[in-house]
């Protein structure tokens, strides 16, 4: 298992290319299996998760091709082999459920295993079944897998969320767009990685209106075609490069960036003392003067505060002048990194779903552990204005997620390696 050292040693500066956004592409690769026509992506990001989704359509009968070094990913599902989506894949991956509104959907039946546990809480799959439900299909729950029929195909509805949940919105989307009649996603989740979805399955011949807002309508058809989709910008990868001269001070210019991605966080970091301002490429980042400030955040869904970014936000509050509470809305045990950050000289209370962070003036160098993908980026960019050495390990939670950390940040002066299998 990989570890990454970091020596702490002051300003970044330099610009950072933001790559196309994991949970999107994890969204849009499953769109493939809607139709028998290629579906290409183009600014793909190349992490082990999206190998993981190739893996799994692959194994379905998909034919996905890595062009460009993996940034042009081109697919193709003319003949589908196989309606089962495997235990030894989706339990890597959650993400890999997105196959089965497409399924059902383009094949009448589906057979996926249910994702089981996960590092940030029990994260259960109800929202996406009754989704399903609501379109007609019968679903059976046996053997660790919900099997899935729609006899006939499926049928529009009204599919009202109890809670906004991001992929049984990405599920209900993709299945409704080959329903017959009209389907209405009530509560519907808002993230520019749906807005995403709704734009190419548009392009592949779908009728959709109302992305980005909470109600989605989509009129059925009988069949999609293929498209050539840019992959959005990622606004997690975004956030959590723009906290890096936030902490360590400097200059960081985030090339594709941009603020409507990151509205309110960068309300948040405005508020902490550090200036966003919009160029011809991105964002530009700097502390404004002086010692970060204390401020409160609470993760909601989108345009609300990411849950994806409260561990790396948290990283930056840990030596800010004054008390931060972070409320965590999405998950429940998502504060992991707190025992680890307080390894480094952080003074953090968790109680329940509530983390207070009191500043100290510095962070110390230590041996920490990635506990999961989120944690372990903020776990190094606490290591970054750290004194001392900090090696963090079990990175492949890291590598899940964002790609050549070293050479992104090392770009901008950060000492910072691999070390393989350490
Ligand atoms: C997606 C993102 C993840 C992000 C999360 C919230 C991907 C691949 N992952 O995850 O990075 O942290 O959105 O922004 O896009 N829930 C249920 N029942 C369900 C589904 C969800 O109770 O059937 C709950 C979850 O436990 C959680 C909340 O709903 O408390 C939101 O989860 P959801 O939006 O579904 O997250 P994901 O789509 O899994």
């Amino acid at each position: 298992m990989d570890s990454i050292l970091v020596r702490g040693n002051g300003p970044l500066n330099g610009s950072i290319h933001i790559a196309g956004a994991k949970n999107a592409c994890l969204a849009l690769m499953p769109a493939t299996l809607l139709s028998d026509e290629p579906l290409t992506l183009t600014n793909a990001p190349r992490l082990s998760d999206i190998r993981t989704m190739a893996l799994l359509l692959q194994s379905l009968g998909a034919e996905v091709t890595s062009l460009q070094e993996g940034k042009v990913l081109a697919m193709s599902s003319h003949d589908l082999t196989s309606h089962t989506a495997d235990y030894d894949i989706v339990r890597k991956m959650r993400a890999s459920f997105l196959v089965l509104g497409p399924l059902l959907a383009r094949a009448g039946e589906a057979s996926v295993s249910l994702p089981g546990g996960c590092a940030i809480g029990a994260r259960p799959v109800d929202l996406h079944l009754k989704a399903m439900e609501a379109l007609g299909a019968d679903l059976e729950l046996r053997d660790g897998y919900v099997h899935a029929k729609a006899q006939g195909g499926l049928k529009g509805a009204v599919i009202d969320f109890p809670m906004v949940s991001v992929g049984a919105t990405e599920n209900a989307l993709m299945a409704a767009t080959l329903a017959k009649g009209t389907t209405e996603i009530r509560n519907a989740a808002r993230e520019p990685e749906i807005v995403d979805l709704a734009r190419c399955l548009r392009a592949m011949g779908a009728r959709i209106e109302g992305e980005g807002s909470a109600t989605i309508t989509i009129e059925g058809v009988d069949r999609l075609g293929g498209t050539t989709h840019p992959v959005v910008t990622d606004r997690i990868e975004l956030g959590t490069y723009m906290l890096a001269p936030a902490i360590c001070g400097g200059q960081v210019e985030c090339l594709g960036g941009r603020i409507e991605l990151v509205g309110a966080f960068c309300e948040k970091l405005d508020a902490a003392g550090i200036s966003v301002e919009e160029t011809e490429r991105g964002l530009k980042v700097a502390r404004k003067n002086g010692r970060v400030g204390a401020v409160d955040v609470k993760t909601e869904p989108f345009p609300g505060f990411p849950t994806d970014l409260q561990a790396q936000m948290m990283a930056l509050l840990c030596t800010a002048e004054g008390s931060s509470v972070l409320e965590e809305r999405i998950f429940e045990n998502r504060f992991m990194h707190a025992p680890e950050l307080t390894r480094m000289g952080a003074n953090i209370e968790v109680h329940g779903g509530h983390a207070t962070v009191h500043g100290v003036e510095k962070l110390r160098g230590a041996r920490v552990m990635a506990t999961d993908l989120r944690a372990s980026v903020s776990l190094i960019l606490a290591a970054l204005a750290a004194e001392g050495e900090t090696v963090v390990s079990r990175v492949y939670h890291l590598d899940r997620g964002y790609e050549r950390v070293e050479e992104k940040l090392g770009a901008c002066g950060a000492l910072i390696e691999r070390i393989s299998g350490g």
